[in-house]
This record gives C-alpha cells, structure tokens and sequence, in this order.
C-alpha cells in the first residue's frame, strides 16, 4: 500500500469491533520519513553491528518449547529460571500470550491511559471488560496507587502497565510496582509491565518486575533497546506453572518458532555489551538535543522531561491538535506520532533513538513547523 494513502481520520476508531491496532496499521503505512521521529526504538542494527559467523547460522533444530539456549541466555540476563522464560515473536506476541492465557471473555482487566494502542486493542479483541487508570501528565506520568486501589474489584483478572512508559517515556518506581504487586495479590490479579524499554536505562535499570514475586509477568524483547526488530525474539518471564500454560497456548500459533532467529538471538545476547554500547553512543547525544531543544521551545511546548529515554510525549501548548502539526511537518520530510493514536490530541510522540545528525535535523524541522503553526 502506499504510504499516505489512508486518511488519518478513518483510523482514529475505537470500539467498532475492528480486529486491528489503528495506531499499528498508521505505524506501518504513515510514520516513515526522512527524518524520523516516530520512531520509538533504537535504529535497527547492520550486519556490522552484530559480529556473527556461520556458527551461529542454523536452519532448523530443537525448539518447539523454545531454543534451550536462548532460554537460558534471556534468564542468565534478567536472573531468573529457565523454567520462568517463555519465548515468543517480540513483545507484541509475548504480549498477546500472556493477556490470552490469564483473562477469559468479560474479566475485568485495569489497563494505563494513555496506552501504547495494541495491548489495549489485543484486550478488546479478547472481550476484556476494560477499565482505566490515568498516569497524569500534571503528575509526572506517575501511577496514583489510590486511583488504581480504588477501581480494583473482586473481578479484576489484570493489570496492565507499560515501564517505562509508551508514550512519556517515564519508568515506573519501583515502590509503585510493588505497591500494585500488593494490591494484586490481595484480589488474585497479575500484574503484565511491559519492559520493552526498560534496558535503556542501562546501570540505572530496576530488576525485571517478574522477579518481584508470581503475580508479576514481564514482556520484552530484543526490538527497542537493541535494534534487533528483525529478529522477533521475545519472551515472557513469569511464574512457571503460568509459564507453562502460555506454551500451551502458543501450540495454537505454530509447532515451532524461527530456529535461525533463535540462533542469531542467542549470538546477540553473547554481544549485548556491544549492542548496548552501539544503543548508549545514539542515544546520549541525541538526549542531549531533545532536552535542549524543549528548554528552547518552552513558550509552545511542556514536557515531562524523563532522565533517560528514547521518546517524549511534549504537551502543544497552543492548539488543541498536534494533528496540523504533524501535517505541516510531513513538508520537511519529518515525521512524529500524533497523540490522537494515545488518547491525547495535544501531545505528540517525539522518538530520538536514531542517528544523532537526523535527531538534529529533524528537531530543527520541527521547530520551524511549532513557530509557523
Ligand atoms: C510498549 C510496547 N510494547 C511492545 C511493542 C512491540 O515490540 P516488539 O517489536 O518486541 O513486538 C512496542 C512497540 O512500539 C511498544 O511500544
């Protein structure tokens, strides 16, 4: 299909019972651009940038319970058990199996707004009964443990919460997480965060939430941090008999998944120290320009400003939609995520994870689009 040839308001539904993302399907037909601010990962790595040899090429081999040692590498990694790890097609499958396997049709699951767009999707398709907490921009995109403690009930099957967070870029303290742990425990729900962003806060990183006791379950994946998009390894790390059910459940999706990317996976874990320093050299420079650019822009803009992140999600001071702004930027071959698709038209999603000169070039394209819109 051709890029720019769906209007982007047939996109923006919700609850028509479409069996997609909207955001997704906009994310694969829209967001590409010269300049590139849509984007919220890592920029995806070259051949160079992952040292291979043919060793680690293999065309089939054992793993339709997952590739013991992928397994092994993602637990030795996030220190828990091969029995804890659940491999999958990237977060968005391991995200998918986990929802599938602990809610039936109709269970209530307490889900973060604004969200990245198909986790809640995925629940609507799978006949959550969906209910909201708010991680406030006046709040630092906080979660308010009250609010939450006061929308649990006796049917809360789930909890859902991304951290860091898509689209603010904000990680959950751990004090809050395990206040949420808490609170599960007390009515029987799992608590799913989505760590797909979590190893870019390198050193400064909190233990994997799935470490903090069973009602936890953790998805991520080899894509954001890393730049391994192309690999789909993901996995799901959580309590082993829950564990067990979610392959069970992926016997329905195939009887094997990618021997060659489970081998390549396993080569990049031997190089994450590469990969995160490859990931590190982007982002420091680029973090740099994105903060200086919001301090030089405070008049149009405000922003919860995370130390370290990939992506922001500025508040357009004065218009009501960053939808124009979006339009006007598409003329200098820039693009950023309109915060329509997060439930929040005045923001946008500005990413910052790719080549230090396009961050650059791109932040000087948009502000020539804030000051003329
Ligand atoms: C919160 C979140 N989860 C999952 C994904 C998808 O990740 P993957 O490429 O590992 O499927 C994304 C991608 O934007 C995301 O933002």
């Amino acid at each position: 299909m051709e890029s720019r040839s769906l209007p982007l308001a047939v996109l923006i539904r919700r609850n028509t019972g479409m069996k997609t993302s909207v955001y997704m399907t906009w994310a694969k037909y829209h967001a590409s651009a010269r300049y590139n601010l849509a984007n919220s990962g890592i920029l995806g790595c070259d051949l160079a940038d992952l040292p291979i040899t043919m060793d680690d090429v293999a065309l089939n081999g054992p793993n339709h319970e997952g590739y013991a040692p992928l397994k092994e590498a993602i637990a030795g990694k996030y220190g828990v058990t091969p029995d804890n790890v659940v491999t999958a097609e990237g977060t968005s499958m391991a995200n998918f199996l986990a929802m599938a396997t602990v809610i039936e049709r109709g269970d209530e699951v307490l889900i973060e707004q604004p969200a990245y767009d198909p986790l809640l999707s995925a629940l609507e398709y799978l006949g959550a009964e969906i209910k909201r907490f708010t991680r406030r921009f006046a709040d630092g995109y906080r979660i308010d443990v009250d609010e939450l403690g006061r929308l649990i009930t006796p049917r809360t099957r789930l909890i859902v919460v991304t951290s860091p967070h898509n689209p603010s870029g904000v990680a959950v303290d751990q004090a809050t997480i395990k206040r949420i742990g808490e609170l599960a425990l007390e009515t029987g729900a799992r608590v799913l965060v989505d760590e797909v962003y979590r190893d870019i806060l390198f050193e400064d990183a909190p233990p994997v939430a799935a470490s903090l006791g069973p009602q936890f379950i953790t998805t991520s994946s080899l894509t954001k941090s890393y730049g391994l998009n192309g690999l789909r390894c993901g996995w799901i790390l959580c309590e082993p008999g829950l564990a067990e059910k979610m392959r069970r459940l992926n016997d329905l999706f195939g009887a094997v998944g990618s021997f060659p990317s489970d081998r390549l996976s396993v080569a990049a874990f031997r190089n994450l120290f590469l990969l995160e320093a490859r990931t590190r050299s982007m982002i420091e420079p680029s973090t740099e320009l994105v903060h200086q650019f919001l301090r030089e822009h405070e008049d149009v803009l405000e922003c919860v400003v995370p130390p370290r992140s990939m992506i922001v999600f500025p508040l357009l001071k004065k218009s009501d939609d960053s939808e124009r702004l979006h339009d006007l930027l598409r003329r200098f071959d820039t693009s950023i995520v309109p915060g329509k698709f997060f439930e929040a038209p005045r923001h946008f999603r500005l990413g910052f994870a790719v080549k230090t000169e396009d961050v650059a070039a791109g932040v000087r394209n948009l502000s020539k689009a804030l000051r003329s819109a």
